[in-house]
């Protein structure tokens, strides 16, 4: 299992290199090992930067009914809709830290699966919204530089605490 690296690591801030179609399947370890860490912390998105890969891969698995487990190599998001909805997401770098985030309720993305096949797709509710967050991720934007300006200030104090005690270790 991996170790999830927490807000102040500057691997979180590193914008990830697209993966080599010819290489997809050479990841399958990877994967799978970013799944185990995923569930082992109950989360329901990991980016490759949360666990120190920066290369653009995210498992993901919402857990919702009729949903299943998902790679996603190389995400490319090509639409929004343009109606957004706030909702209340936490993150496994950033531990007891939530806050409201608008985003657009729907996405075109284009993306590969770990066969290294193409495909492009229109997602909304949930899904979506997981998978902003977790793009975002892979581009070295995290969930802190979405909150609203009032959310940051209230959440101040926690994440200097959060990033004095995890930033620039060896
Ligand atoms: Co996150």
């Amino acid at each position: 299992m991996y170790t999830i690296r927490i807000y102040g690591d500057p691997v979180l801030r590193v914008k990830g290199m697209k993966v080599p179609v010819e290489k997809i399947p050479e990841l399958k370890d990877i994967v799978e090992e970013m799944f185990r860490t995923m569930y082992e912390n109950e989360g329901i998105g990991l980016a490759a930067q949360q666990v120190g890969i920066t290369e653009q891969i995210i498992v993901i698995d919402t857990r919702e009914n009729g949903s299943s487990p998902k790679a996603i190599i190389n995400p490319e998001i090509t639409a929004y809709s343009e109606e957004e909805s706030s909702f209340e997401e936490g993150c496994l770098s950033f531990p007891d830290i939530r806050a409201d985030i608008r985003r657009p309720i729907a996405i075109q993305l284009s993306y590969y699966d770990l066969q290294g096949k193409p495909h492009t797709e229109e997602i909304d509710g949930l899904l979506a919204r997981v998978l902003q967050h977790e793009i975002d991720h892979v581009n070295g934007t995290l969930f802190i530089d979405r909150m609203s300006p009032v959310s940051r200030m209230l959440l101040k104090k926690k994440l200097n605490k959060l990033k004095a005690s995890h930033g620039d270790t060896a």
